[in-house]
């Protein structure tokens, strides 16, 4: 068994973050998002794993990710030139693959459950394809499926204007090594890309054995901020532990659970778990509300924030205002001068959102 995890694509909807950086390392609890993903087939049993990415992302996540050491896992990176879709991605897996089945996995989606069970179902009952779907409000937004008693699959509509059910296809699935040719057998949709549900349809279409489970856990595409947010909530609220190696003075106070990294100053101020602060960070006059992320070298000084992600390196000053329900990005700077500002200054990117409420 080996595993394809997908981490090429656009990231257009976590724009301005992903213009200069790959979304899938975009850190929940301070951890890339792909990491978990890995962590959880390696928890799996599954140590081959090919990961694709693309050329203007695919170095950092290389540099970063690395051979699968930490891990324990074996990591091939595969280049895909263009994003063309999931099954597209399988396509240029090929040589990696073989003829192994294998279990492919979105790059930018979370998911709590464990894969071992659902790993033991498609093996055991010997199936072409397995697919994971969980229940969802707004179904018009996903792939979804109609399925029947048993759990086999009937058929899959990808953004469906009537929705056959509210079961959403969710970024993970398992395949036997005819879905190759049934990739080779569908053509590029209406969007231009080689869609994976176009692909399991045809596995469907020739009678193979598709099947679906659902999911018990939660389930998170991180692809926009909403969405970054509510993964970051989630994971601080269920993983968090405890763990000063800071430097935490005697006017500052901490409650809940609450982990600062190495090096990191805390001087007069207030942190209220679950809050994670990486490593050399200094933080001094600040109240720091739940389900917040500080990343490495980041500098907060006179601010007040919750349920917000800061990026590594990345400078807040003096803002009076709490911050909440937002994501700065590496190296930004936000400051505001000691007295009340007569003027704002900015120097903003290209699809940045702020506003002053
Ligand atoms: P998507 O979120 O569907 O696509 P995207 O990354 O282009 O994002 P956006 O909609 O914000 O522009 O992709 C799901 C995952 O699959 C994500 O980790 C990127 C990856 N992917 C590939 O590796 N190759 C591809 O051709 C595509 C379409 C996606």
């Amino acid at each position: 068994m080996k595993a394809l995890i997908l981490s090429g694509g656009k990231g257009t909807r976590l724009r301005p973050l992903t213009y200069t950086g790959a979304k899938q390392l975009v850190p929940v609890a301070n951890k890339p998002i792909l990491w978990y993903g890995i962590e959880s087939i390696v928890a799996a049993g599954i140590i081959d794993i090919g990961i694709i990415i693309s050329p203007e992302t695919g170095e950092e996540i290389k540099e970063k990710t690395g051979n699968g050491d930490r891990f324990g896992a074996k990591i091939t990176y595969i280049y895909q030139d263009q994003p063309l879709g999931l099954a597209h991605a399988v396509k240029v897996a090929r040589p990696f693959l073989g003829d192994s089945p294998f279990v492919m996995y979105l790059g930018d989606n979370l998911i709590q459950d464990g894969l071992g069970e659902f790993l033991q179902v498609f093996t055991e009952k010997n199936l072409d394809a397995l697919i994971l779907l969980r229940t969802v409000s707004n179904p018009t937004a996903f792939g979804v499926a109609k399925v029947d008693e048993q759990g086999r699959v009937l058929a899959l509509v990808e953004k469906p204007k009537v929705p056959p059910s509210n079961l959403a296809l969710v970024g993970l699935y398992f395949f036997a090594n005819s879905i190759h040719q049934a990739i080779d057998s569908i053509q590029p949709s209406a969007r231009g890309e080689l869609e994976i549900t176009d692909a399991i349809q045809a596995l469907i279409n020739q009678s193979q054995k598709v099947e679906a489970l659902q999911l018990e856990g939660w389930w998170l595409d991180t692809g926009k901020k909403d969405d970054l947010l509510a993964a970051n909530q989630i994971i601080l609220d269920s993983i968090l532990v405890n763990s000063n190696q800071g430097n935490v003075d005697a006017q500052s106070q901490i409650s809940g659970r609450v982990t600062i990294g190495k090096n990191s100053q805390i001087i007069n101020s207030t942190i209220r778990g679950p809050v994670i602060i990486g490593e050399n960070c200094q933080i001094e006059n600040c109240f720091i509300g739940p389900f917040s992320s500080i990343g490495d070298h980041v500098i907060l000084q006179d601010a007040d924030l919750e349920h917000s992600v800061i990026l590594q390196s990345a400078q807040v000053i003096g803002i009076q205002q709490r911050i909440v329900d937002s994501v700065i990005g590496q190296r930004a700077k936000l400051a505001i001068a000691p007295q009340r500002p007569k003027a704002l200054r900015f120097l903003i990117g290209d699809d940045s959102q702020i506003e002053l409420v």
